[in-house]
């Protein structure tokens, strides 16, 4: 099993979109082990957004994303990394794929709706940013024999 760190950003929340697009991921068999409403702050958006700090959409991109909660959760199943980005569609909205999360709800590459990590590293480090250890919370949903063969 594989965890990833998942935002449900500012303009999701502020468009009612959070019961929707967490149905999404339940509906695909998830499992939700950490989540809450936080407000990010412009020190840990810089963590979280290290590699774009220097670009120039950066000060927009802050702004944006502290500018009201987003709703944290760490996500598990088997593939989950790739499976949750498959989900979410290219970061555009306008170049996201009919189906998506992004491709059906967004239509802006800033305002995108959700945030996933894009890999094994970055979804460790993520994970640390936003959850301590105690927050999240190993837990076997008793429809997993439906949900996975015994040897997937
Ligand atoms: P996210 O998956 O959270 O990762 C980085 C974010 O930066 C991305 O989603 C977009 O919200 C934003 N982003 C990426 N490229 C651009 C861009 N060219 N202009 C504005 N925002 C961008």
């Amino acid at each position: 099993m594989e965890r990833t760190l998942v935002l449900l950003k500012p303009d999701c929340v502020q468009r009612r979109l959070v019961g929707r697009i967490l149905s999404r991921f339940e509906d695909k068999g998830l499992n939700i082990v950490a989540m809450k409403l936080i407000q990010i702050t412009p020190d840990l958006a810089r963590q979280h957004y290290a590699e774009h700090v220097s670009k120039p959409f950066y000060p927009g991109l802050e702004s944006f994303i502290t500018g009201a909660p987003v709703v944290a959760l760490i996500l598990e199943g088997l593939e989950v990394i790739q499976v949750v980005r498959d989900m979410l569609g290219a970061t555009s909205g306008l170049k996201a794929s009919a189906g998506t999360i992004r491709g059906d709800f967004s239509s802006s590459r800033q305002m995108n709706l959700v945030h996933a990590s894009d890999g094994p590293e970055a979804a460790a480090r993520e994970m640390k940013l936003y959850f301590e250890e105690h927050e999240s919370h190993d837990h076997e949903p008793t429809l997993t024999p439906w949900l996975k063969a015994i040897d997937e």
